[in-house]
């Protein structure tokens, strides 16, 4: 009786959504266990287009259970628009496929405007945020004086809590951040009117998803953002303000250690960031603005352009170290056609010494100078095909190498947004 746990092992948008909502098709409940509105998953299912943000990709197979764990910050009025918006298209036809955890926290409106005004004051040294409060509203959490999504239901609760943050929080908007301060009958009128749409899917999840477990459902727990932008793991601090590893999926979905039994990776054939920070095989030429055009490297949340580059074996080895992966998934395959010869960095030397695993320092990374190998390319477009054999050898040949180098087994690939853009090397899920 197990959980599996899926984890991006690159800086996100590895094309997470798809890999879970083909799984999703087997499972009996998918999971989101830190994060907020920050992720975005684009999902293309006969042929429309859906970008959801806080509620996992399970959603569109009816009667699959979605999860928001504790782990989470949600942004009720995002919440409610994309319940709206799913059930508007047919969707989430029953509460009980919802839930959310009453021990998630709330993204306030202070949040989005502090996490804004702080990325404009640090200028060129912006981290490159989402701008959706994700990194304040998890600052209040670590500092105690956060509030959770059951405290929205306990109304004299909700306003005394709400008092106490207005106060704090609006004499460091104006004096600091120079932004007007807010007001509590506005804040107030908006939250409450949040209650009745969110109050039937809020509920302890702790205990649903451990009773899913233990009754021997299939359960998905699905990472938002990726290894290399986890708080502790990544490339600080050019990352988010959460534990994206699937350790983090213990205390974010509240189950022990044990039941998870099983972890997926993501990797994209190439290597895409967004926001600032290092990134060592950057293509800043016109061969970066190819994949960026060939591969829609646009963020699904905030419509940035992704910078793009050489796949970096040396971030996929340290994420499926520290994730313990069983598997990869390989995305986006097709974007590279055409593209030869193909290189991969194997290593990165830092004054003078091969590196197989990234530093931990900014100025580590600074000095990190990829040393790739190189591959031969394919010219054959791959949308149509369906099995490892028919691929091109040369193809072939660059899954196979991209496995080697990060110690582990490819077992699916993917060659186009749709479900159907799928090949199978080995067993999934
Ligand atoms: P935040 O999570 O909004 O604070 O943003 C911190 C960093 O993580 C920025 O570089 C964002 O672009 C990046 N980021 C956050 N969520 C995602 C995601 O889901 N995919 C890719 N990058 C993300």
């Amino acid at each position: 009786m197990s959980a599996t746990a899926i984890v991006g092992t690159q800086w996100g948008d590895e094309g997470k959504g798809k890999v879970v909502d083909l799984l999703a098709s087997r499972a009996d409940m998918v999971v989101r266990f830190h994060g907020g509105n920050n992720a975005g998953h684009t999902l293309v299912v006969n042929g429309e287009k859906t970008i959801l943000n806080l509620v996992p990709s399970g959603v569109l197979h009816p009667g699959t259970i979605c999860v928001l764990g504790a782990g989470m910050v949600i942004d009720p009025e995002v919440l409610c628009a994309e319940v709206r918006g799913l059930r508007a298209r047919g969707f989430l036809a029953e509460d009980r496929w919802l839930r959310v955890s009453e021990r998630a926290h709330l993204i306030m409106p202070w949040h989005r405007l502090i996490d804004r005004a702080r990325e404009r004051l640090r200028g060129a040294g912006a981290i490159g945020t989402t701008g959706r409060g994700i990194g304040p509203a998890y600052e209040d959490k670590m500092a105690r004086t956060g509030i959770r999504v059951g405290d929205l239901f306990d109304d004299d609760g909700f306003r005394r809590a709400l008092e106490r943050s207005l106060r704090e929080k609006n004499s460091h908007l104006e004096a600091l951040l120079g932004e007007p301060p807010l007001v509590f009958d506005e804040v107030y009128a908006e939250y409450a009117q949040y209650r009745p749409l969110l109050e039937p899917f809020v509920t302890d999840t702790n205990v649903e998803v451990r009773a899913a477990v233990q009754r021997g459902m299939r359960v998905l727990l699905e990472g938002a953002q990726a290894v290399m932008l986890d708080v502790d793991h990544g490339t600080y601090p050019y990352v988010t303000s959460s534990n994206a590893v699937p350790g983090a999926a213990c205390a974010g979905a509240g189950l022990p250690p044990r039941m998870i039994g099983r972890v997926i990776g993501i990797a994209k054939a190439y290597t895409t960031r967004v926001g600032g920070g290092p990134f060592p095989t950057e293509l800043s030429d016109a061969l970066g603005a190819r994949l960026r055009a060939d591969g829609d490297e646009y963020g699904s949340t905030t419509g940035r352009p992704r910078r793009c580059g050489w796949f970096d074996a040396v971030v996929v080895r340290h994420a499926v170290q520290l994730s313990g992966l069983d598997v990869l998934a390989l995305t986006k395959l097709d974007v590279l056609t055409g593209i030869d010869p193909l290189r991969v960095c194997v290593a990165y030397e830092i004054d003078g010494v091969r590196r197989e695993l990234p530093p931990a320092t900014e100025r580590g990374w600074a000095r990190a100078v990829p040393i790739y190998e190189e591959l031969p390319g394919w010219t054959t477009p791959l949308g149509d095909v369906r099995t490892f054999e028919e691929l091109p050898q040369a193809t072939r040949r660059y899954i196979e190498r991209l496995g080697q180098l990060v110690e582990a087994p490819v077992a699916l690939v993917s060659v186009g947004a749709s479900r159907e853009q799928t090949i199978r090397l080995g067993d999934l899920f």
